[in-house]
């Protein structure tokens, strides 16, 4: 199970305290919560801190874009060269040509959903993009609870992408009592805030999730 740590859920004003000293043995990726206040309530920050956290760590940045018309922004996240760009399938009409500018700057592409979007919606992008994020919260906090039924979507994607070199992740509300049973369910990557952040050291709490995973 790979880490991806939110850092939406630490002290924004602290990052160049916080994001140095991430270790790679508890932190696999940086998730970067792009947020526009248009798409979800929260305007959370761009372009702009992804290239100053960048600067401060080697891990590879985890970006997540959760703004209107994705295709309008994308560009500005290519030179970070990051480990996958991921946008909402509900935030573009044009998907494919979207997905396909990603992948032809070098950069994974990654398709998210909200909990209230069909996994359908997934069966016409399958042959365009390498990762699949699932959102088991409402986009736009940390710190809710787990969705009922996130786990069945879970594996209903897990069985979807079967065919395809498609990674798997998951985020929103992963913590010590779920990280087991997403491993079981095939997730790849976790998304991580609080469960990171609240308490104690988070590169320490990304290796004890990863011990839980693994057992
Ligand atoms: C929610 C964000 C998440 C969030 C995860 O819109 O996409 O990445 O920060 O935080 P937790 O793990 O606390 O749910
Ligand atoms: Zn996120």
């Amino acid at each position: 199970m790979k880490i991806s740590a939110s850092i939406l859920a630490t002290q924004l004003t602290a990052l160049a305290n916080t994001v140095p000293n991430f270790k790679k043995e508890g932190i696999d990726l940086v998730h970067m919560d792009v947020m526009d206040g248009n798409f979800v309530p929260q305007i959370s920050f761009g372009e702009a801190v992804n290239k100053e956290i960048k600067a401060m760590t080697q891990i590879p940045l985890d970006v997540h874009l959760m703004v209107e018309k994705p295709e309008n922004h994308v560009h500005k996240y290519y030179e970070l060269n990051p480990y996958c760009i991921t946008f909402h399938a509900e935030t573009t009409r044009f998907a494919i040509r979207l997905a396909q500018e990603i992948k032809k700057n070098g950069i994974k592409v990654g398709v998210s959903l909200n909990p209230g979007t069909p996994v359908s919606v997934l069966e016409t992008l399958l042959p365009y993009i390498d990762l699949v994020l699932i959102m088991t919260v409402e986009p736009g906090f940390y710190g809710q609870k787990f969705v009922d039924g996130g786990m069945e979507k879970i594996k209903k994607v897990k069985s979807l992408i079967s065919n395809y070199p498609i990674e798997l992740e998951v985020d929103g509300g992963v913590n010590d009592t779920n990280i087991q049973e997403l491993a079981k369910a095939g997730v790849d990557i976790c998304v991580v805030g609080a469960g990171l952040f609240k308490t104690g050291d988070p590169s320490e709490n990304g290796i004890r999730l990863k011990g839980l995973a693994k057992a």
